[in-house]
This record gives structure tokens, sequence and C-alpha cells, in this order.
């Protein structure tokens, strides 16, 4: 059975968490293929809330194997307390697979993160300094240490020595930063986490396949998303990973022609978090509004979204950059409260409409969105189970995005909770 890929086609927290909680339900092995620890899922299951960073989703599921691919970027501290925490609460986290070629987050990749954000000041990209840019471009110098790495002191030691003599430089020079210790580096890494980590790491490449050549379930877990990739997104203003689809080829280990379904998550408006364009950015009430009842503050970090009204330009050219098959729109409840609702259906720059992204991203800056204003549904959507339970306005909504986005939506969400979802029909 071919793979589905989940994707965010925003700026990030579109609700991929519950999205790929829901769907990996019917799923034996999870994986997510990008990012770090700069992602926070939220998982609601029986009025208990769960915060995932690194393990993948189907972890609260028994049937489902939870896997990091090779594409993500670990720090074994992070992974070993995340667990940890899991277990205390009854979750069973001995089925997690690690990729040994996974890239580790050292504790000089954090210093370099903070440092270059403070360096950088008014210009900063607001990364959520876990490190995972610095690791991304090791990993690229071909000089980063990996999850299998942890398995050979005698290669990790090696490796480590002649990066931190580097680091260290670069942190006291450019930086005015102190000097890592390279001894409580290896100690924190080879005696406290290896023993912990090493039994998580597997062939995760050949757990995929077998998988696929078994006809089982395999789901493709994004983070981040489309406007952060490191090439489809607004640049510098991104993450250094390939979110987009294309993304989950690489960093899991399977081809094209082994997924037959892209899964993109849009919220019905649109947040982002730190710096960079957003052309249907809303200020004032509106704006407060949407971040009190959206509860817009980051999962990790606890910063406030900037929120927006929904962009389907950027969705449009979302669906296809990752050949979207299908849409899962999320979070309609928060809209509930509005008398009328804008969709940003095309953008205006030097008196000229534009309906497609702008390939100079400068013109991005700069334009003014033309949008289409429908009217509001009032009323409570959170016990809507099916489409005719919706009010007609909230369905006219619906259609709206999917006839501009260019894909069908086949999953509203109207409320936190995993069930709180409707199924629209094939
Ligand atoms: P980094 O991934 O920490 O390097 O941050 C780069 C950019 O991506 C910043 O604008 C972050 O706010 C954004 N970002 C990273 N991870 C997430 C996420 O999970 N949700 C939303 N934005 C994110």
């Amino acid at each position: 059975m071919p793979a589905t890929v989940v994707v965010g086609t925003q700026w990030g927290d579109e609700g991929k968490g519950k999205l790929t909680d829901l769907l990996a339900k019917d799923m034996r092995l999870v994986v997510r293929y990008q990012g770090g620890h700069n992602a926070g899922h939220t998982i609601v299951v029986g009025g208990e809330s769960f915060a995932l960073q690194l393990v993948p989703s189907g972890v609260l599921y028994p049937h489902t194997t939870p896997v990091i691919g090779n594409g993500v970027v670990v720090d074994p501290a992070v992974l070993v307390a995340e667990c940890d925490a899991l277990e205390a609460r009854g979750v069973d986290t001995s089925r997690l697979v690690v990729s040994g070629n996974a890239h580790l987050i050292m504790p000089y990749h954090y210093e370099i993160d903070r440092a270059t954000e403070r360096s950088l000041g008014r210009n900063k990209l607001g990364t959520t300094k876990r490190g995972i840019g610095p690791a991304y471009a090791d990993k690229a110098a071909r000089v980063g240490l990996r999850v299998q790495d942890l398995l050979d002191p005698k290669i990790f030691r090696q490796k480590l020595e002649v990066v931190l003599r580097e680091k260290n430089a670069v942190l006291a020079k450019v930086f005015n930063r102190l000097a890592l210790d390279e001894e409580e580096i290896a100690r924190l890494y080879l005696d406290d986490l290896a023993p912990r980590v090493a039994p998580m790491i597997g062939d995760t490449v050949g757990l995929v396949h077998e998988a696929l050549d078994a006809g089982e379930s395999v789901m493709l877990e994004g983070a981040q998303a489309t406007f952060l990739d490191l090439d489809h997104g607004t640049y510098p203003y991104v993450t250094s990973s390939n979110p987009t689809a294309g993304g989950a080829c690489v960093g899991s280990g399977v081809g094209p022609r082994d997924i037959d379904r892209v899964v993109g998550i849009a919220k019905a408006y649109v947040t982002r978090v730190g710096s960079g364009p957003f052309p249907t950015e809303l200020g004032g009430e509106a704006a407060d509004l949407l971040v009190e009842r959206g509860h817009e503050y980051g999962t990790n970090t606890g910063r406030r979204r900037r929120p927006g009204w929904l962009d389907l330009v950027m969705l449009r050219h979302a669906v296809r950059v990752n050949t979207v098959s299908e849409i899962a729109l999320t979070k309609l409840d928060v809209l509930s409260a509005l008398d009328s609702v804008k969709v940003c259906v095309a953008y205006e720059s030097d008196g000229e409409r534009i309906t497609r992204m702008p390939y100079h991203q400068s013109v991005l800056h700069r334009v003014t969105p033309v949008y289409e204003e429908l009217p509001g549904w009032g009323g409570d959507l959170s016990s809507a189970t099916a489409v005719s339970d919706l009010p007609r306005e909230a369905r006219d909504y619906v259609e709206c995005i999917a006839e501009h986005a260019g894909a069908p939506v086949r999953l509203v969400g109207v409320g936190p909770g995993r069930e709180q979802f409707v199924r629209f029909a094939a």
C-alpha cells in the first residue's frame, strides 16, 4: 500500500498534530521526516493534553510504530526526556525507532543559534533557538555528528574534537562567547544519553519498505510547513529543512512512486510565528480575537502567533508544490464568533492583479490582498459530527476554499478533541 504524506500548507501550527493523530489510527508506521524539536504538536485525548516535540504522533496508538526518520535533527536529551514524560503518563514508547542517519543537535548548535539571532538584531529570523539551523548547516557542510555516532565512542570523540575546535573559535572570536568543554559534551552524550538512545536506533528505511511491501499503511509526518520550507518558503524567514512533500521522500527513504496521497493541512485562518512577510496579517481587535479564541501561542516557546485571514493564493501554491490530493481544514470553530469572514483570493501590486504566488519575494512584501467577504455563521460548531450539522454559511466557506485552492476539503476540524471532525464525502 503506498504511503500518505501529511504536510502543512501555511507557516506551521495548522493543527498537524491532531490530524496526524487522527490519521495514525489507521496506520502501521508513522514517520517524522524533517525538523526537530522546533515542532510542537498538541493532541487532546479524553480531555488530556499531550504536547509532542520529537516523537511522532502515532506513539499514542499501541498498533503503530513511531519512526524518527533520517531527515530529522535530534537532540538526544530532548528525546529521552520526552519519552520519560510519556512513559510517566502511561504511554508506551518502546516501539519508537530512530534512524542512525539522523543528525544530532549538539550544545554548540544552541549557542550559535542564539548568538546569531542576537547579532542579527532587528533583522533576526525569530528562530525557536533550538539549534535547528546550525545543525542542518553542519549536516550540509559534512561536519555533523549523527545518531549512529552514539554507538561508537571513538568516532564520536574524533568528530567532536575536530568540529568543536572550529565552533569554539567562532563562539569566542565572532560572538565573544565562552568556549564549550569537549569532555563535558562527550560525557553527556556518550555516558548519559547514548545508553538510553542506543536501543531506539534501527534500520528505519528497511522498516518503511517492509511495511510498504507488506501492503501496510505508512504515514510520513511533516513538521513546520510549506512556507517555512528552505526552498519554497519565504526565505530567509524559513526553517532549515524541507517540510514540503518532496522532503518526505528524502527524509524517510522512500521514492515518489511510493506515495499516493498527500493531505495538506490548512487552518481556517493563517498564523505565523517569527519574522517574515505576511500579506493578510491582521492587527487590532480582530487579531486579538483570533489569538484568544484559537489559543494562538507557541506550544514550545509560548510566543504569540501573528494572525491573519486565510490566504488562498498561498494555499493554491501549496496545493501545487506538494501535489496535495485533499485538504484537511482545521479550527473552523474559531471563526464562529465573527459576523463575516474574509478570504484573500488574489493580490494587487502596482495596479496589477496577481493570482499566483509571486516568484520575486520583494513583490510579496508589498502586495495588497484582494478579499472576498463571506457571511459568518455564528453559533457553536463544536458538536457537529456530520456535514449536515454545519450551518450553510460554514459549508459555503469550506466550498469556497476548495474551489480556489484546487483540491477537495475532506476533513473539517470543529474543536480541539480527537473526534471533533466533520468528514466530507469523496
Ligand atoms: P527554526 O526552525 O527554529 O530555525 O526557526 C525558523 C523559523 O521557523 C522561525 O520563524 C520559527 O518561528 C519557524 N518555526 C519553526 N518551527 C515551527 C513550528 O513548528 N511552527 C511554526 N513555526 C515554526
